[in-house]
C-alpha cells in the first residue's frame, strides 16, 4: 500500500474473512467519495494461520454480490511497526482490540480503535466471526461493516477536513 494523507487498517483474527471485507467496503466508499488517493486503506490479522492466502470464498462472493472484489487482497499478520504507518488502526471485535493493545507501542495507544464503536446504532461491539458458521454470517458483517464505514467515514472527512 502508497502511504497516503491518511491511512487505515483494518484487523481480525485470520485476516481471510472480516478485516479483508472491511478494506474492500471501505475503499470502495472513500473512492466513490472521490477519495482514493487520500486515504490509504489495508487490513491484517492478529494470527498468521492463513498469511499469503487470498480472502476466504465465502467472504469473496458475499463481497462480490455488492460489487466489491477482494480477490487482490492477500493475508499478512499485523505488526507492532503497522502503528508507525497508520493513523487508524481499526479492531473488528474485542479480542483482537486486547492483542492489538499487546503489541501497540507506547504513546501510540490513540491510533487503536473498535471498529463498530462508528455504528453506535448497530447495536453490537464486535463484528462476530463467521469464518465457522454458515452463509448469512457473511451478510451480516458486510452488513455491519457497511454501516461502521459510513461512520468512519464521516469521522474522518471531519476530522482532517476531508
Ligand atoms: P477472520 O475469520 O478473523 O474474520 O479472518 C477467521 C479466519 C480464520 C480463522 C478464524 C477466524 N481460523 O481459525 O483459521
Amino acid at each position: 500500500m502508497e502511504i497516503a494523507l491518511v491511512n487505515v487498517l483494518f484487523v481480525c483474527l485470520g485476516n481471510i474473512c472480516r478485516s479483508p471485507s472491511a478494506e474492500g467496503v471501505f475503499s470502495a466508499l472513500a473512492a466513490r467519495e472521490g477519495l482514493s488517493g487520500v486515504i490509504g486503506v489495508d487490513s491484517a490479522g492478529t494470527a498468521a494461520y492463513h498469511a499469503g492466502e487470498p480472502p476466504d470464498r465465502r467472504a469473496q462472493e458475499a463481497a462480490l454480490r455488492r460489487g466489491v472484489d477482494l480477490s487482490r487482497q492477500c493475508a499478512r499478520k499485523a505488526a507492532s511497526s503497522d502503528f508507525a504507518k497508520f493513523d487508524y488502526v481499526m479492531a473488528m471485535d474485542r479480542e483482537n482490540h486486547r492483542n492489538l493493545q499487546a503489541i501497540c507501542p507506547a504513546g501510540q495507544e490513540h491510533k487503536l480503535f473498535m471498529f463498530l464503536d462508528f455504528a453506535p446504532e448497530s447495536g453490537h461491539r464486535d463484528v462476530p466471526d463467521p469464518y465457522y458458521g454458515g452463509g448469512q454470517g457473511f451478510e451480516m458483517v458486510l452488513n455491519l461493516i457497511e454501516e461502521a464505514s459510513a461512520g468512519l467515514l464521516r469521522h474522518i472527512r471531519e476530522k482532517h477536513g476531508l
